[in-house]
């Protein structure tokens, strides 16, 4: 039996997708070097510790591992600090995805299924990007992802490889039955840090531009549930696996929440307040991010079970509560 590659598999998005790969009885090898994955996080799938950038160790995994489909999440996604430090973002990001590709066309796999983002649109005209809109990532993160959209989609004229480009939107919420979460220390993702504070771990909670030309003033997100997104990765393997052509795609629900709505919805749920603190914008944030889906749901069969925000942030705050336990059993 084949396996199937899932670089980064031990990260937020990546664990979530091997589980369910695992849960239909694929055969996955993660790679991940662990800089900000879990070995716990990969749950019954072969983890080989190591970077996907190290063309020796994959062409050496891919071979052993008799790989045909590579799903490549692992990479820096942190938009703040990709404008602090760019060349780590486009060595991450981009040369290490150039090696990894050059392994796969080296070993002849020819299907990928590559994690883009939805910052490769920067500021859309009106906030809302279907998959024709113009890249013009504001910040090295979307144009160091672009870089890597780019030479996939170079490959696929050249014949070397199919394709499906996800774009991203705002990933939120964990797995509802608990058994991963989003783990990332110093995480910088508006939920995240929401449940965070939430549970007591952080004292406060920045709102990051109050002046934004919005209905509130804050910045409006797509937010999309970790477990549909991750259902549309298998739906995206099945495409490749049925010869489907490449694809480049938006993930997300099609409607947004602005920054206060999300705080609401966090209040709403844990049942107090919050101590919110008004801060000035964010370096590199576009005033709204919302996508255009419906060619994910024609093209791929997908359709979400999970477009609620106060059910993303019940499994956000479950997963939060568990970390904190975690920690206090640890001291
Ligand atoms: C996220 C992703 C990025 C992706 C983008 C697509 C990560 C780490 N970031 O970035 O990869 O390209 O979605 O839209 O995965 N905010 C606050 N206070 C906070 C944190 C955030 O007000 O403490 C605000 C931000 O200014 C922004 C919104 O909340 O308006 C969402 O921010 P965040 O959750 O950090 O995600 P993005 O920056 O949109």
């Amino acid at each position: 039996m084949k396996s199937i590659l899932v670089t980064g598999g031990a990260g937020y998005i990546g664990s979530h997708v091997v589980q369910q790969l695992t849960a239909r009885g694929e055969r996955v090898v993660v790679v991940d070097n662990l800089v900000s994955g879990f070995r716990e996080a990969v749950g019954s799938a072969g983890l080989v510790v190591g970077n996907v950038g190290d063309q020796a160790l994959m062409a050496r995994v891919l071979q052993e591992h008799q790989v045909d489909a590579v799903l490549h999440f692992a990479a820096h996604t942190v938009v703040p600090e990709s404008v602090r430090d760019p060349l780590k973002y486009y060595g991450n990001n981009t040369c290490n995805t150039r090696n990894l590709l050059a392994c796969c066309v080296d070993a002849g796999v020819r299907r990928i299924i590559f994690s883009s983002t939805a910052a490769v649109y920067g500021m859309p005209v009106g906030g809302i990007a279907d998959e024709q809109t113009p890249t013009q990532p504001i910040n090295p993160y979307g144009m160091s992802k672009l870089m890597s959209e780019t030479m996939l989609r170079d490959l696929g004229t050249a014949g070397a490889m199919d394709y499906v480009i996800l774009r991203y939107f705002n990933v939120a919420g964990c797995d509802p039955q608990g058994r991963i979460g989003q783990s990332t220390p110093n995480a910088t993702l508006l939920l995240k840090v929401a449940c965070e504070h939430a549970v007591g771990r952080r004292g406060q909670l920045f709102i990051f531009g109050t002046d934004y030309d919005t209905p509130d003033g804050t910045g409006i997100r797509d937010y999309i549930h970790v477990v549909d997104l991750a259902t549309a990765h298998l739906r995206a393997l099945d495409h490749l696996r049925n010869q489907g052509e490449s694809l480049t795609l938006n993930c997300g629900y099609g409607h947004g929440y602005s920054v206060r709505e999300v705080i609401d919805a966090v209040q709403r749920v844990c049942g107090h307040a919050l101590n919110v603190v008004e801060q000035p914008r964010r370096a590199g944030d576009p005033p709204m991010l919302i996508a255009r889906a419906d060619e994910l749901r024609q093209r791929l069969g997908w359709e979400p079970a999970h477009d609620d925000l106060d059910f993303t942030v019940r499994t956000a705050l479950a997963w939060e509560r568990h970390l904190l336990a975690q920690a206090m059993d640890q001291h």
